[in-house]
Formats: structure tokens, sequence, C-alpha cells
């Protein structure tokens, strides 16, 4: 079969990362994960002493940093000069500074560019999740998903992914995030139009990857 686009957007704790790379395992498919990307600018900037609330300084320096990406949904890696920082991505202090750097148009234009090029160059297809992959990255892709989950079962997912850290503390920290996600100016999260909705509320991590790759089989 042709090569196959698929974008999975929607917010934090509604398991895109987990269903998309199940999905693209199971289909054979590249992964990319562009929250990653946007996280490892971000840790690059505070390992550089940029000053992550002065817009125009992140601007300046969204050149900078060379982001790659390995595509592979059982090994995802990811690295910034050549140094892997799959674990550094994943702090708090990258997670609560992540917002303010991906709100700036110059990242966005630069990272969106660098999906472009990885989604247009996977042989087989790609499964891309994000907040922007229907709406912007790919508006012409072959499949558009918008998770979306109640706050309460996002925050209980992203407490039993982080070991020992408060329910209620979890909850505020996404649901900030989240707005300031849903808020920014440039290409903000958002379900495109074509878009299908799958409320993961009550379903089993089981039973949303086998929704999503019944809906790519009947694309295929
Ligand atoms: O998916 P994840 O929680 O790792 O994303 C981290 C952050 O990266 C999001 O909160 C958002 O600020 C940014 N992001 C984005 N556009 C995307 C993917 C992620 O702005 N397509």
């Amino acid at each position: 079969p042709a090569a196959v686009i698929v974008a999975i957007d929607g917010p934090s704790g509604t398991g895109k990362s987990s269903t998309s790379k199940s999905v693209a395992a199971q289909l054979g498919l590249s992964y990319l994960d562009t929250g990653a990307q946007y996280r490892a600018i971000t840790w690059w900037m505070v390992s550089n002493g940029i000053d992550v609330t002065d817009p125009s300084a992140i601007a300046a320096a969204a050149g900078k940093p060379e982001i790659v990406s390995g595509t592979d949904p059982s090994a995802p890696t990811i690295t910034v000069d050549g140094t892997d920082v799959a674990g550094p991505i994943r702090t708090q202090e990258v997670t609560s500074k992540v917002s303010a750097v991906s709100a700036v148009p110059e990242v966005r234009t630069r990272i969106t560019e660098l999906q472009r090029s990885i989604a247009k160059s996977a042989q087989r297809g790609i499964v891309v999740e994000g907040r922007d992959i229907g709406t912007t990255v790919l508006p012409d892709a072959d499949l558009k998903i918008f998770l979306t989950a109640s706050p309460e079962a996002r925050a209980a997912r992203r407490s039993g992914e982080l070991k020992g850290v408060d329910v209620a503390a979890t909850r505020e920290a996404l649901i900030k995030r989240d707005a300031a996600d849903s808020g920014r100016k440039t290409s903000p999260l958002a379900k495109a139009d074509d878009a299908v909705e799958v409320d993961t509320t009550e379903l089993t991590l089981k039973q949303v990857i086998e929704c999503v790759v019944t809906l790519i089989e009947e694309k295929r």
C-alpha cells in the first residue's frame, strides 16, 4: 500500500504517545513524537542559559541547536547536537518551561519544517503525534485523530507514569500547560475540522489502539 500519514493530536495524558507508538509498530509505520522535539529545544535553551521568559531571546536562539529524531516506534530516539536527551527532556523543569518556548513563532517554524521533512521521507508512512499536526504541520494527512479524556483521567494517567507524584498537583500542572498550549497565537492545540475525535476516558489503552488501527485500515 501507499505511504499513509496519520496525525494524532490532543492534550497531555490522553494516551497519545502510547497509542501512536503501538499503532505504528503494529502497522510497520514510522513514528514521530513532536512533543519530544519541543522538549529538546527547551532543554537546549535551559542548558545554554537562555532566558525562557524572554520570547526575543528564544527567537534569536531558535535556529542554533540541531535536533535529530529517530523514528523507529520500538526505539524512538532524540538528540540535540549529537547528545542523547531522551532522559533530560522529561524533567519537571523542562515540562514547566516547554509551553513558553513552543509558543514562540520562530521555534514553531523551525520545528515544523523538520517535522514535514521527516514525514515526507517516511517510505511506508508515519504516525505523527502532537498538538497541531492535523491543523498546521500536515493538513493533508490521510487520517487525523483527536484524542480527549476528562481532566481526572488525564491527571491519574500522568501520576501513574510519574511514580510518587501527587495527583492534585499533576492535575493543576497539566491544566495549566493545556491552557497555555490552547491559548497561544501560533498554531494552538486544536482539533482539525476533519479529525475524528476519540474520547478515551472510559477506554483501555488496548481499546484506543484497536480503534485507531481500524480507522487507518479503513483508509488504506
Ligand atoms: O507531548 P508532550 O507533552 O511531550 O509535549 C510537550 C509540549 O510541547 C506541549 O505542552 C506543547 O507546549 C509542545 N508541543 C507543541 N506542538 C506539538 C507538540 C508539542 O507545541 N505539535
